[in-house]
């Protein structure tokens, strides 16, 4: 997508983006089907709750007790959700939902590396490493929402 949108913007430097796609005949076949409120939603939030409540530690008192994955079949969904989100940021990168080329390519190019993060604490059944990439998952949603949120919402 990035190559599509630089072979055009040379071409075409005053086009919009959708424009643009049209007139460039070697578009990748891609059909982005979903905007970015429904990737939020359908998407990013539903695979980051499985990340997050997969690792939990309660405290009361009779001590700490820390719940995590216990069968390889439980830690592979956590996985699937941390490639889940590891390939959301990808998503967010194509054309229409790329907001822009800097800031907004950065952001969600640290949404990919953080899952890939978390897909190997799954991969290595670290419940530790779990929690730690988790917050930093956190961190990631939490960039983007205060650099863009307000800006994008009606
Ligand atoms: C690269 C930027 C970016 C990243 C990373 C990102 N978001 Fe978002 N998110 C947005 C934008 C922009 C909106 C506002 C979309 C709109 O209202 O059109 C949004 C909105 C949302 C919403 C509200 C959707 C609604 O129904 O109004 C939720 C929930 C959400 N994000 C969850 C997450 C979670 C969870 C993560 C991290 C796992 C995350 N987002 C990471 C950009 C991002």
């Amino acid at each position: 997508m990035r190559r599509v949108h630089v072979t055009c913007g040379a071409a075409l430097a005053a086009a919009v983006l959708a424009g643009c796609a049209v007139q460039n005949t070697a578009a990748p076949p891609f059909k982005p089907v979903a905007n970015i409120d429904q990737l939020m939603d359908g998407v990013l939030t539903p695979a980051a709750e499985v990340y997050w409540d997969a690792v939990s530690i309660v405290v009361d008192e009779s001590g700490e007790t820390e719940n995590f994955p216990e069968t390889d079949e439980e830690w592979e969904a956590v996985w699937g959700a941390a490639i889940t989100l590891a390939e959301s940021g990808n998503l967010l990168m194509m054309s229409p939902r790329a907001v822009d080329d800097g800031e907004w390519m950065r952001m969600a190019e640290a949404m990919v590396d953080v899952g890939i993060d978390a897909a190997a604490a799954a991969e290595a059944q670290d419940p530790d490493a779990v929690l730690e990439v988790g917050e930093r998952v956190y961190n990631v949603c939490l960039d983007c929402h205060n650099r863009y949120v307000v800006d994008v919402v009606d």
